[in-house]
């Protein structure tokens, strides 16, 4: 049974009118008069009602530090906290919960691998292989430390409908290759990588890999044993949960050799001013009081996803997915960035020789929320020749009367600019 009591029934055909019901923010908020249509889930997915309720509780009955008090409190902070690192290896089939570290969000993760083991195990002429469709937070971590240690970023190539050319991605190893770190779905276009197949390929060559997770475990079942990954992260706030908390999965044996990200409390075993003994793992890269509230809030969240169920929620974004492409694809001067066979429920699109940032201010007059702009992916852009592109993101509790609403507020973009 879950921890969270459920609105929306756990088996079935997803019965959208509960759902929505769950989130609050669905109802409660009106846009220039107008029901909010919130298409802007890659950036930040809302919290359902057992999520909310679940910080409500910590914050009333629960808050504590964790770890280091004697008191009940604590004990019980402690105990939640606890419990939430076993909920994430659950979600994530980790082996063992000192193989989940809490991090601030998919880009401190990502940070403490770079520093974490780059530091202490990439050195001058070393390469570390990416893709053209990373997201800033997996492309800027290596350059830093490219730069510090003389190491070579490379970069695997992507075709015109936003795939990872695999051939080029296979020839970038060679035995300079210390580290690879790709994105398992692409933010600004929606791809769904071949990460298994990137995976044994690294594997092939003896080759750590880590796989951003940030725009894929709100859409699909994540097996990072069945993955065999070194490396696994993502973030709370796309995953319906609280901003200010991420996740990294690390084999056990790697996380054991790196190097602490942060020194502080609670990373410690003893400290002299001669020598400091580092905590075990997972604590040794939890340094300072963590997001603890929003630790328990995501696990509430995983709880949550986890009784809707992964398989409906892919049915349903499917859906979404094909109807929007359909929709948006049959309006005059409409052009969609990222065609790739395997995508996620992400749709960037240009309006004619509209700005996205036109389009996206007009749709916000409908009360359609979509992000425009690089999207933290500039290369990606610079890859079409574009500066931008307006996108709509979908979730489950999204419905194709709003993509209906989607399709309409564009056609008048369309009209209005000729
Ligand atoms: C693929 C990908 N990676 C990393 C990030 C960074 O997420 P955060 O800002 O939560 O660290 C994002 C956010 O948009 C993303 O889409």
């Amino acid at each position: 049974m879950s921890a969270v009591p459920l609105q929306t029934p756990a088996s079935g055909p997803l019965d959208l009118e509960r759902v929505r019901a769950d989130f609050p923010i669905l109802s409660e908020v009106q846009v220039h008069g107008k029901p909010l249509v919130y298409l802007d889930n890659a950036a930040s997915s809302q919290m359902p009602r057992p999520v909310i309720d679940r910080l409500v509780r910590y914050q009333t009955r629960e808050h504590a530090n964790i770890h280091r008090g004697v008191h009940y409190l604590s004990a019980v902070a402690t105990d939640a906290y606890e419990a939430a690192r076993g909920t994430v290896r659950r979600f994530l089939n980790a082996r063992e919960d000192r193989e989940i570290v809490f991090t601030s969000n998919v880009t401190d993760a990502i940070n403490l691998v770079a520093h974490g083991y780059g530091r202490a195990f990439l050195g001058a002429g070393d390469e570390i292989v990416i893709t053209h469709m990373e997201h800033h937070a997996n492309i800027v971590p290596w350059q830093m430390l490219c730069e510090e240690k003389g190491a070579k970023l490379r970069v695997a190539p992507i075709d015109d409908a936003g795939e990872v050319v695999m051939e080029e991605y296979e020839k970038l190893f060679n035995p300079r290759t210390k580290l690879v770190s790709v994105t398992h779905v692409s933010n600004a276009l929606g791809t769904v990588n071949p990460v298994k197949e990137m995976i044994a390929i690294a594997r092939h060559h003896g080759v750590p890999i880590m796989i951003d997770g940030a725009q894929a475990v709100q859409h699909m079942p994540v097996d990072v044993q069945a993955l065999d990954c070194d490396f696994y992260a993502f973030t709370g706030h796309k995953l319906f949960g609280p901003t200010g908390v991420g996740v990294l999965y690390g084999k056990a044996a790697l996380l054991e050799k790196m190097r602490p990200f942060r020194g502080g409390g609670d990373m410690i075993l003893s400290v002299t001013f001669e020598k400091t003994t580092y905590n075990t793992i997972p604590f040794k890269f939890e340094a300072g009081t963590p997001p603890i509230a929003q630790a328990i809030a995501l696990a509430a969240a995983i709880d949550y996803v986890k009784e809707i169920g992964l398989d409906r929620i892919a049915a349903h974004e499917r859906e979404l997915l094909r109807y929007a492409t359909e929709s948006l694809q049959a309006i005059p001067g409409v052009r969609i960035i990222g065609t790739a066979r395997e995508k996620a429920s992400v749709l960037s699109f240009y309006v004619g020789d509209v700005h996205p940032h036109d389009v996206g201010t007009l749709l916000n007059d409908d009360g359609i929320a979509v992000r425009t702009g690089h999207h933290c992916a500039q290369p990606v852009m610079q890859r079409y020749g574009i500066p931008a592109t307006a996108r709509a993101s979908f979730a489950f509790y999204n419905t194709l009367a709003e993509v209906d609403k989607l399709a309409a507020s564009v056609r008048w973009v369309q009209k209005l600019f000729g």
